[in-house]
């Protein structure tokens, strides 16, 4: 999208400046002037250029306005309902164990393979939607539930429609090697990955990822689907150290990938190895959350200089989250986060997580994606978890969403 607006009357804008003090780059009394969906200018007020002043204008009538969440790691497209596995696990059983059985990613991948394309996006497009309205303006959408060919293009074609019938931003990601397809030899299933997924799916996406975890590939199995991955122009990024630690970390870090997601099982090494190589930690508190299993090392990680971006992970079995406020209140009430840190985390740490250095941040030159809140000040986000606080959302500089009613 790509419109004109000139945002006055915000009380206190998150712009995640560069070298700001507070991390955030809080600004009181601001106003943001996007043209051609480009911000053009950001910053108090009493300083708005007099060529920016006669641009379209929205009234943030003394609220809170932050960047255009960056949700940097889900799962949108699949078909199906596993509440009853939630319920399950809320009985004792482990997560671990319904999948070994045959449930959990199976369930999924049999109803996305029967399910049709059009029930295939509109239920992704739903998901999107909302997550719009919750602020979300760019997400990442994995594969990873077809396990064949055609259902794992299938689902990327599903996330590119979505990507075009949304206002939402999709950049996608092939995960053929997210389990063994059931009833595989699991050789030959990565032959079939390799092989056979790869180059179609290859033009459908931008990265490549791996299930690298105890019950689906070993660190062995990932490097080669992951350098194969990069053979066809896709960017590694890994599901690392969920379930064990397992040196899927290292495994990323080694291949330059561009994240490691996950992390649960991270240890200070992992962390100076995501360091030295630039790999982005994608935390994703939504599933231990959900799993009542221990969170990731936020603070470790976030201390050992290691950039920290958090999202939904949102997915049918681990985390069915959409909402990016609510993972900014979980990264400060289960991470340990700050305010500030967690939501950088969602906004400017998703962009570098996906490599878009021109989201996740409001300064001359990045995409005019924000989202004015009900709300005096961004605390609120994780100050007031599950309240919905998103009152307009801004793509491009096109308001996509309407003002609710006062
Ligand atoms: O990121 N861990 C692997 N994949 C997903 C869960 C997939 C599922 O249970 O359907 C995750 O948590
Ligand atoms: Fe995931």
């Amino acid at each position: 999208m790509s419109g004109d607006l000139l945002v006055t009357g915000i009380g206190e804008l998150v712009t995640n400046r560069p070298g700001a003090p507070d991390l955030v780059g809080a600004v009181r009394d601001a106003a943001v002037a996007v043209v051609g969906g480009v911000v053009a200018w950001a910053g108090p007020a009493t300083d708005l250029p007099t060529e920016h002043r006669q641009l379209p204008g929205l009234d943030a009538g003394g609220r809170a306005a932050v960047p255009g969440f960056v949700d940097a790691h889900t799962h949108l497209v699949f078909a199906g309902d596993r509440s009853d596995e939630f319920a399950r696990r809320r009985r004792g059983e482990s997560y671990e164990e319904i999948l070994a059985a045959g449930g959990g990613i199976h369930r999924t991948v049999a109803a996305t393979r029967v399910a049709a394309p059009e029930d295939l996006v509109a239920a992704a497009s739903a998901r999107a939607m909302r997550m719009l309205a919750a602020g979300t303006t760019t997400v990442e959408v994995k594969s990873g539930y077809g396990l064949d060919t055609a259902t794992e293009v299938r689902m990327l074609e599903a996330a590119r429609t979505v990507g075009e019938a949304t206002p939402v931003d999709v950049v996608s990601t092939f995960l053929g090697a997210h389990v063994v397809d059931l009833g595989w030899d699991r050789d030959d299933y990565l032959d079939l990955v390799v092989s056979e997924m790869l180059p179609v799916c290859a033009p459908l996406a931008r990265f490549c990822d791996v299930f690298c975890d105890r019950g689906a590939f070993t660190v062995e199995e990932a490097r080669m689907v992951l350098e194969a991955g990069i053979a066809h122009g896709l960017r590694p990024r890994v599901h690392a150290e969920q379930l064990a630690a397992t040196g899927a970390t290292r495994l990323a870090a080694s291949l330059g990938a561009v994240s490691a997601d996950h992390l649960e099982h991270a240890t200070p090494e992992d962390a100076a190895a995501l360091r030295e190589a630039g790999t982005v930690a994608v935390l994703l508190p939504g599933a231990s959350w959900s799993l009542r299993s221990a969170p990731a090392p936020a603070r470790m990680l976030w201390d050992a200089g290691v950039t920290v971006a958090l999202a939904t992970d949102c997915n049918p079995g681990t985390s069915y989250v959409e909402s990016m406020p609510m993972v900014v209140a979980l990264g400060c009430l289960e991470l340990g986060l700050t305010p500030e840190e967690a939501l950088w985390a969602a906004t400017r740490g998703g962009a570098l997580a996906l490599d878009l250095p021109d989201r996740g941040r409001i300064v001359p030159g990045a995409v005019g994606d924000l989202v004015v809140l009900d709300a005096p000040s961004y605390l609120h986000i994780p100050y007031r978890p599950g309240t919905p606080l998103v009152r307009t959302v801004v793509k491009g500089g096109v308001v996509v969403t309407a003002d609710r009613l006062p």
